[in-house]
């Protein structure tokens, strides 16, 4: 059974709690624990899976607490049960939460996270990529689009075009923001998938915060992997995303299709930072096999940890909350025919779209190039798009 930790200052929250979650007793081993320091003796004491907790508490407070469960306990997910009034606090907690919800949450929206939460766990098989995984709690960035950002945000009335154009070029920036504005917390009825609107929404003050107090879009540091660049690899992220918004555009889909595209592919490969940052020596192993015996990386990635970057990055989005059909592109971008979808989705863009970001730029991290899955394509009839779309995205790409 799974082991949930509830924690909250106010005895009368956590008794609400207990109420409506009582009928999942059968299913859920629950506890619930009123402050912070009593919650990590609990923890050092037995293994939790998900840890609830409250942000406003005296002593030890929400952020506190899940800074030093991400410390003590790397495997247990990390959700956080804020009220309204506190949106700012919650800025603090966009490093140590995975997810955040706001009071006062109806049993069935806790039921829901939790329950994703915990099908989550399942996705990714190797426990110790799971653990990478969780512990995250931001990705690096790129110094010269970092001080860009800065620069924009200092000027006396910055744009939300270019701040939006600056995130959207780096990888760790757009997961980030995504993450946040699709959080429970703000309550939107509609995820969202673009990072000018996520600007949109949380505003200039927020995102000045993020990015000049809060320090959530960490710095990245050269002692990473050999064979690894992330300069490299966020051109070829960039690429891929104009281009598999481009194969939508091609393919006459709607505004919404066109900027999961552009998300989808921007994040296709997050899972090699994870990667890259988290277990260097042995990612640089990995990328020096494929490409000494022309293998693919995926490929050689499943052989070394049983899992490969896509496995890893869709497990890192979806449990920071990003939309169901970035995750799923994210997933399958090498093995399209995994997608159950009989029609067009994001999924074939972005795979399509990565192979065509390969062949018009030499020198990625991905060594050999990956190839289209011509069967598949077939199966659903865009074999004779594929020439069309080539030609779309070189050109989209020269505008
Ligand atoms: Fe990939
Ligand atoms: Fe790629």
């Amino acid at each position: 059974m799974k082991t949930l930790l509830f924690v909250d200052d106010e005895t009368k929250v956590l008794q609400g709690l207990q109420r409506q979650l009582r009928h999942m007793r059968l299913e859920w081993n629950m506890h619930f624990i009123d402050g912070g320091q009593k919650a990590l003796d609990f923890m050092a004491a037995q293994p939790v899976d998900i840890i609830v907790s409250d942000m406003m508490m005296p002593g030890m407070d929400g952020s506190q607490l899940l800074t030093e469960v991400v410390k003590r306990h790397p495997r247990t997910v990390r959700i956080i049960l804020s009220g309204h009034a506190e949106r700012e606090s919650v800025l603090r907690l966009v490093g140590p939460a995975h997810q955040y919800l706001s009071k006062p949450c109806d049993a069935d929206e806790l039921r829901k996270a939790i329950g994703r939460a915990f099908g989550l766990r399942d996705l990714l098989g190797n426990e110790r990529l799971k653990q990478l995984a969780t512990r995250v709690k931001n990705l690096p960035t790129l110094p010269a689009l970092q001080n860009k950002l800065t620069e924009e945000l200092r000027k006396d009335s910055p744009s939300m075009e270019r701040v939006a154009e600056i995130i959207s070029r780096d990888i760790g920036m757009t997961a980030k923001i995504l993450q946040l504005v699709n959080s429970a917390f703000f309550g939107l009825a509609q995820p969202i998938s673009n990072p000018l609107d996520a600007v949109i929404y949380l505003g200039l003050n927020t995102v000045r915060a993020l990015a000049l107090s809060v320090g959530i879009f960490s710095q990245y540091e050269q002692k990473n992997c050999k064979l690894f660049s992330l300069d490299v690899l966020a051109s070829h992220s960039w690429t891929t995303g104009v281009m598999s918004r481009s194969i939508a555009q091609q393919e006459r889909m709607e505004l919404k299709i066109l900027e999961q595209c552009f998300l989808a592919g921007m994040l296709h490969d997050v899972g090699q930072l994870v990667l890259a940052f988290g277990l260097h020596d042995e990612y640089s192993e990995v990328l020096a096999k494929a490409k000494a015996e022309n293998l693919q990386i995926w490929q050689v990635e499943q052989e070394a940890f049983g899992a490969s970057h896509a496995d890893v990055g869709a497990y890192l989005l979806a449990l920071w909350g990003l939309p169901n059909p970035i995750i799923e592109a994210v997933a399958m971008h090498h093995q399209p025919s995994r997608c159950v979808a009989p029609e067009f989705s994001p999924t074939i863009a972005v795979h399509a779209a990565d192979v065509f970001a390969h062949q018009c730029f030499a020198g990625n991290t991905e060594v050999p190039p990956p190839q289209l899955d011509l069967a598949y394509l077939t199966s659903l009839g865009f074999a004779e798009r594929i020439e069309t779309w080539q030609a779309g995205c070189k050109e989209e790409l020269n505008n």
